[in-house]
């Protein structure tokens, strides 16, 4: 059995569910979000095992036992990491020796398709602004879209000819190829171009690369507004997001996704300057576009049109952004509009109060509650009720929930006490997390190093500035899972627990280790400067080990003109002590 390459344990993985494996092997009992079984790598007797739907994850919080779905069946099977790969693999339907044979020529066998691709879009942007183009850049412009924009999203312009299908064969492409990746199509022995006279949108993979092609009508001529190019082995739009390869950088700077449907929604918050943005295009959200959303920010924000359609499609889209532990906020536009138009109409700033105002799931579907009830009859406010408390259920926080049910209670007429007597779950606490820990000076080290390693396992933040200040950590295994941590985010780009524990593969100390960081009770998002504290103290850590060892090798010393030397750096280093 061959090695499995990370990227496909990450489609693996992104197509399971935990839950669902483990439960083929325990019993289990669902609690709140999270699911218990009695954990069967110690001799338990009460179940002391949950597992994560969100995060993907085991522990045993008696044994310590923890890792992720591949862990878990190598574990349980007493099998190595790769048969387990292979195993879950098979659970989901991915036959993993044909892909594993061919993973490290993928690259090779598909730089055809990408070099097609990229000749084409190169093409399609010269014909733009070529004479052939003048009609389709006042269609762009009359819609406030400018040359600079136009250039930076690499729109162009199919011609009303075969002229793709000419100049790829003339370059020496295959016609088969041309035909697998949707460029051209046949019929009888004729070869034609599919997309003719439209407004060219390249679409790209995850790298940034040239994968599709949408083309929009821009004279009324087709009644189809757009063609898209048909799936191929390197274009699944299932499995791609329009803007993901700019939009990493400035969701992780922002800490903040936005989320629209189309790619010209994408383009207006991105003209307007919000560029921590992507486009589902029109499908249903996948498991795995909520899993490449959760990569990009936890903070996700729905912002989808403003009509019906919009409406049904933000319902789904939240439900499975909850599978993968999001909770998303919300956002509803007025009169039926799209972000595109909404920004053209009404500007930035008041879409900007938007954003800052998105709605919690609960008050979006009360919301839609609302708007479909009839509050002229008392059946229609008893429905109502009957419905908002089922959503009101749904509440952790005890605070939320009061200001819901009085909020509820005024609109409706109806009393609180009413309103309570409907809801069988009514929350006791509340949920927000007091930061009352008073840190042992002993342990401050100790402390500043886990507090460091859980934020780099959140925040590329927290990986940069360990980078640029930290050289290692005392405790050697976290200063190894620090390291581990910059290589996977020097690879790809962002970080999260759940695939950076696929990353350590079978690495069980540090998965362990990673699982009991992650699992600390502390704020999920802080200021760099409580980062930089951490990594202050680090630094005082080390040069106090550093002055203790000195001193101890200044005692061994015999020889007078040695230790002399060893005296200055000792005082040197006491002098970085006192700063
Ligand atoms: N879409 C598609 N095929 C269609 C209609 C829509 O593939 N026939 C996809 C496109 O990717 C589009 C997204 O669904 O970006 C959203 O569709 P829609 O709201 O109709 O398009 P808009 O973004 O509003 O585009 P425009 O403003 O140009 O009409
Ligand atoms: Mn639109």
């Amino acid at each position: 059995m061959e090695k499995v390459p990370y990227d496909l344990i990450i489609e693996i993985q992104h197509k399971v569910n935990i839950v669902d494996v483990i439960g083929e092997y325990l019993p289990l009992e669902q609690k709140g979000k999270n699911y218990f079984a009695i954990c069967p790598f110690h001799d338990d007797h009460n179940p002391s095992m949950s597992i994560s739907p969100e995060k993907q994850i085991y522990t045993c919080f008696v044994c310590g036992a923890s890792g992720n779905v591949f862990n878990f069946v190598m574990n349980y099977e007493k099998i190595n990491f790769v048969q387990a790969v292979y195993k879950v693999a098979q659970k989901v339907g991915i036959n993993l020796n044909y892909k594993v044979d061919e993973s490290p020529s993928k690259e090779n066998k598909y730089n055809n398709y990408y070099k097609m691709f990229d000749i084409a879009n190169k093409f399609y942007q010269n014909n733009i602004k070529s004479v052939y183009g003048k009609k389709a850049i006042q269609y762009l412009n009359g819609r406030n879209i400018n040359n600079d924009i136009i250039k930076e999203f690499e729109i162009g312009l199919s011609l009303n000819d075969n002229s793709i299908n000419k100049l790829l064969i003339s370059k020496g492409f295959d016609v088969n190829e041309l035909i697998d990746i949707g460029l051209c199509g046949k019929k009888d022995k004729y070869v034609y171009d599919v997309f003719r006279n439209r407004i060219m949108f390249p679409l790209y993979n995850l790298d940034g690369k040239v994968i599709g092609f949408s083309g929009r009508i821009y004279n009324d001529e087709d009644d189809s507004k757009y063609v898209n190019s048909k799936e191929s082995v390197i274009f699944k739009k299932g499995s791609l997001l329009y803007n993901y390869h700019k939009a990493l950088d400035y969701a992780s700077k922002s800490h903040q996704i936005i989320v629209v449907e189309g790619f010209m929604d994408v383009i207006r918050l991105y003209t307007v300057g919000i560029k921590n943005v992507v486009a589902t295009m029109g499908t249903a959200i996948t498991k795995e576009h909520a899993n490449l959303i959760k990569r990009l920010s936890k903070n996700v924000i729905l912002c989808f049109d403003g009509d019906k359609a919009g409406e049904k499609a933000s319902l789904s889209a939240l439900e499975a952004l909850e599978k993968v532990g999001i909770n998303p906020k919300i956002i509803r536009l007025e009169d039926d509009l799209d972000p595109d138009e909404y920004i053209i109409k009404k500007g930035k700033d008041a879409f900007e109060a938007h954003l800052k105002s998105a709605m919690l799931p609960i008050m979006f579907k009360i919301d839609i509650n609302k708007a479909n009830a009839n509050f002229n009859d008392f059946n229609g406010i008893s429905d109502y009720l009957k419905s908002v408390s089922q959503e009101l259920e749904k509440i952790e926080d005890k605070v939320v929930y009061e200001l819901m049910v009085k909020k509820i209670s005024k609109e409706t007429g109806v009393d609180v006490e009413t309103i309570n007597n409907m809801v069988s779950n009514i929350p006791k606490k509340s949920l927000k997390i007091i930061d009352k820990r008073v840190i042992n000076p002993k342990d401050k080290y100790v402390k500043a190093e886990e507090y460091l390693v859980y934020y780099m396992l959140k925040d590329p933040n927290a990986i940069l500035l360990y980078q640029n200040n930290v050289s290692y950590l005392l405790n050697k295994k976290l200063s190894r899972i620090a390291m581990e941590i910059l290589e996977f985010y020097e690879k790809y780009k962002y970080i999260n627990v759940t695939d950076f524990v696929c990353f350590l593969e079978d690495k069980t100390d540090l998965i362990n280790e990673t699982l009991r960081i992650d699992d600390l009770d502390l704020p999920t998002k802080v200021d760099d400067e409580v980062i930089k504290d951490y990594i202050k103290t680090i630094d005082d850590g080390l040069v106090k080990q550093e002055i203790k060892k000195l001193k101890l090798k200044i005692k061994e010393e015999t020889d007078i003109a040695k230790k002399v030397i060893l005296l200055e750096k000792l005082t040197n280093l006491k002098k970085k002590e006192c700063k």
